[in-house]
């Protein structure tokens, strides 16, 4: 179970003139998500997406507001006053708040984060991508090569183990990033439009992969996407984010059945109604791109 609780983050810029301005990009987010399921966080570029999925990670630390992981915080603001940073350092030993993110956090709460772009390490092969990830999170060495033999297999990878990320499509570098995340055994996994960068006959093609891998895992998944047809065709639930600033707009629950029909009339029409919702925010908002 997944809880964020008033998530705002304000983000300050300095101008060149050197005077400083800042903005919400998130405005008090609450939403839980429960175990095992699909949910899409789905809204036009600049809405807040990708800073609340790293937020939920603990990657980054909200402005105001908490997340819990099965009760347990993830990462909470990080201190404005003097006496609040006292009782931080002395709560945390630590340096930084990615640092704890990333060592003390995640492995806690067993996440796994596929990122847009940069989801492989370029400069290692298949193989070396999902063996060093196991190092990371404290697997044997003996045990590491026998395990991402298995996931990489898992997701179709099973030739190309000695290959670079370069040397593969785009569609096969999303399957070896989801054989990373799906190797360390985690019980949720974040994505930040994983699919975006690919064409979009491999983007289905994926979008069946994901779904097969997960059947009966009791993985839970958070999917940000812009796609509004990949959100209704694979989610149990979809939150819809409007910009200027980021907040959930809409909770919606998609209880068809899988499999499920891409032209299934219902899903269609789901997809007409979250369509116009982005174009009456569009209408009533400047500087907005989808
Ligand atoms: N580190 C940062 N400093 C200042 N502004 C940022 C920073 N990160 C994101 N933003 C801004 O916050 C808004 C939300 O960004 P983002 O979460 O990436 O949106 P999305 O993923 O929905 O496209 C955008 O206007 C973006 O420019
Ligand atoms: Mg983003």
């Amino acid at each position: 179970m997944i809880e964020a609780k008033h998530i705002s983050k304000f983000f300050s810029i300095v101008n060149d003139d050197r005077t400083a301005e800042g903005f919400y990009a998130l405005q008090s987010v609450s939403l839980s998500i429960a175990a095992g399921k699909i949910v899409s966080l789905l809204g036009p570029s600049g809405c807040g997406k990708s800073t609340f999925l790293e937020i939920l990670g603990g990657l980054q630390a909200p402005s105001e507001g908490e997340v819990y992981i099965n009760g347990v915080k993830v990462l909470e603001p990080l201190p404005s006053s003097r006496r609040e940073m006292e009782i931080y350092r002395r709560k945390y030993r630590f340096l930084s708040p990615l640092v704890n993110g990333i060592f003390r956090n995640r492995p806690k709460h067993d996440i796994a984060m596929i990122l847009q772009d940069y989801a492989v390490f370029p400069w290692m092969t298949a193989l070396q991508n999902v063996t060093f990830t196991l190092k990371l999170r404290g697997i044997p060495r003996h045990e590491r090569e026998a395990v991402a033999i298995r996931h990489l297999n898992r997701v179709g990878l099973g030739a190309s183990l000695n290959k670079y990320p370069s040397q593969l499509s785009g569609g096969m570098r999303q399957r070896l990033a989801l054989a990373r995340a799906l190797s360390v055994g985690p019980r949720i996994i974040l994505m930040d439009e994983p699919f975006a960068a690919v064409d979009a006959l491999t983007r289905e093609r994926l979008q069946e992969d994901l779904l097969e891998l997960l059947q009966s895992s009791g993985i839970t998944i958070v999917l940000v996407t812009h796609d509004v047809e990949e959100a209704v065709y694979l989610s149990d639930e979809i939150l819809v984010f409007s910009p200027s600033p980021g907040t959930v707009r809409n909770h919606l629950t998609i209880d068809i059945p899988r499999p499920r029909r891409r032209s299934d009339p219902e899903l269609v029409r789901l997809q007409e109604r979250i369509l116009k919702l982005f174009q009456y925010d569009s209408e009533h908002a400047s500087d907005y791109s989808i």
